[in-house]
């Protein structure tokens, strides 16, 4: 605290306009440049808003980068995994690919068409079942519904689609050949 000072330095005009004499005690001990109070307020303001506004862009760009490039596939060496005769259209069967994996589901669409997916829901790990006469996975658990031939998630809870196996034919032979992870 200064007290009795001497004369006060010429500031910038108080808000009451009134001579620094004048001034009530406290602002007299505390001198504030009110124009410098005012310009930082308005640059900080400023630096809140680009930062807030470039967080919220970042965040937009790392949503649109999921949607468009968020799959990824994870190779992993070829397995057998069952004869093209070995199942009527519309049969299935579990598999693990690549070794130890959380159980895959493969499912047989059309005379030599095949579909894989991770056998657990993405909701809440409950097995899937094909119904292939639909077009569809369902979840029995709590009534989730994800399309066959994409592992998207159609209807109830599931929010992510299933993850798929790639698969490939060669010589009468039905190998997985991959994962593509569920991004979205
Ligand atoms: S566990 Fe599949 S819908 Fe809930």
């Amino acid at each position: 605290m200064t007290g009795d000072r001497g004369p006060l330095e010429p500031r910038s005009v108080p808000p009451d306009r009134a001579p620094d004499t004048e001034q009530p005690r406290w602002r007299r001990d505390f001198p504030i440049d009110w124009a410098e109070d005012d310009y930082v307020s308005r640059r900080d303001l400023i630096k809140y808003v680009v930062l807030t506004s470039g967080a919220f862009a970042v965040g937009h760009l790392w949503l649109v980068y999921k949607s468009l490039f968020g799959r990824r596939e994870a190779r992993a060496p070829a397995l057998p995994v069952a004869a093209v005769s070995e199942l009527p259209v519309g049969g299935a069967k579990t598999f693990t690919y690549p070794e130890g994996s959380t159980p895959r589901l493969l499912v047989k669409t059309g005379p030599r068409a095949f579909v894989a997916y991770d056998q657990q829901c993405t909701h809440l790990q409950c097995p899937v079942i094909p119904a292939v006469e639909q077009g569809k996975l369902h979840c029995p658990c709590h009534n989730g519904w994800f399309d066959l031939h994409t592992g998207a998630p159609l209807a109830g809870p599931p929010q992510r689609r299933l993850p798929r196996v790639l698969l490939e034919v060669r010589d009468e032979t039905v190998y997985a050949t991959g994962v593509e992870d569920s991004a979205t």
